[in-house]
């Protein structure tokens, strides 16, 4: 994990790229949807993650929950009296009040740097993540404040950040994509807009991190490296692809039935190569 950072710098650099970039296109590029399959694919996730069945009834926090990825899934799955969608950005947050709205489903939004958590100490049941850890400054101090705001033997669940290993894999990937889209954007005379990733997404993550992040007030650490095949080609392939022709339905369907194909080769090599070449980090916890 990076220390010494400008913690300024690092929120409001993340807040306005996510504002102004990611509200517009991150559905559409990521491919989120919250179909009945969809619901049922994440829950699984995050119940494998956490080696039993999500808790039902009280309070549900999904920190830096973007367009609703994972807080509109929980919201229609209906077990929880609360979902409360955390976001810096008020720009993702409206997009995932629109997608609730449009399941008709009830979500809260609370627009929040998470530092420190805005919830009463002990009053949280179940704490998600998506996406999020790599991009918070402290991450140790917003575990802290997870610990505090959970009930004691409530859980935390993170799940699709990046491995120290996997971010490197992943970088050299998308270094040709990101070229080619500067070469097209030259082209045609549009500057493409950059934007300082290294001060965007700050951290990537080792099972020792993970470990030093959960020591002093969490048990119960599941460790769940996971994914290689299909979040390397997310990144080079999918990710692009979606952006330019995502809306056409034949294009969104085929990278959809892929992504399926290469997450059960992910699974089939999960028990056969080393843990640490996996590209995602996935973990829980279970509040002390
Ligand atoms: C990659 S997106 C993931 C969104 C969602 N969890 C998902 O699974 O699609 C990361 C999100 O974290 C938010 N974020 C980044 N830094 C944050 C911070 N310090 N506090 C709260 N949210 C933050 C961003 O605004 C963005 O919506």
């Amino acid at each position: 994990l990076r220390t010494h950072l400008d913690v300024d710098r690092v929120l409001e650099l993340n807040r306005r790229f996510h504002d102004e970039v990611e509200s517009h296109s991150y559905d559409q590029r990521m491919g989120v949807r919250h179909d009945a399959s969809d619901v049922r694919r994440t829950l699984d996730e995050l119940e494998r993650v956490l080696g039993r069945a999500l808790p039902a009834g009280g309070t549900v926090l999904d920190l830096g929950a973007g367009t609703g990825n994972l807080a509109v899934k929980l919201a229609l799955d209906g077990r929880f009296k609360r979902v409360i969608a955390v976001d810096i950005s008020a720009g993702m947050l409206a997009e995932a009040s629109r997608a609730a709205t449009e399941h008709g489903v009830a979500l809260e939004t609370c627009v929040s740097s998470m530092a420190p958590l805005p919830f009463a100490d002990g009053s949280v049941d179940l704490v998600v993540g998506c996406a999020m850890l790599h991009h918070v400054p402290d991450v140790s101090a917003l575990m802290s404040e997870v610990a505090r705001v959970l009930k004691p033997g409530a859980a935390c669940v993170f799940i699709g950040e990046p491995s120290t290993w996997g971010a490197r894999l992943t970088a050299s990937v998308k270094a040709p994509v990101i070229a080619a889209a500067r070469v097209v954007g030259l082209l045609r005379r549009r500057s493409v807009p950059r934007w300082d990733h290294d001060d965007i997404d700050v951290h990537t993550f080792s099972t020792d991190d993970v470990r030093t992040l959960t020591v002093r007030e969490f048990d119960d650490l599941r460790l769940v490296p996971e994914g290689l095949l299909e979040p390397v080609l997310e990144q080079a392939l999918f990710a692009p692809l979606l952006l330019v022709a995502g809306r056409h339905h034949g294009v969104a369907r085929g990278v959809r039935l892929l992504r399926r194909a290469l997450e059960a080769g992910d699974r089939w090599l999960s028990t056969r190569i080393h843990p640490a070449l996996f590209v995602s980090m996935k973990f829980s916890a279970v509040r002390a």
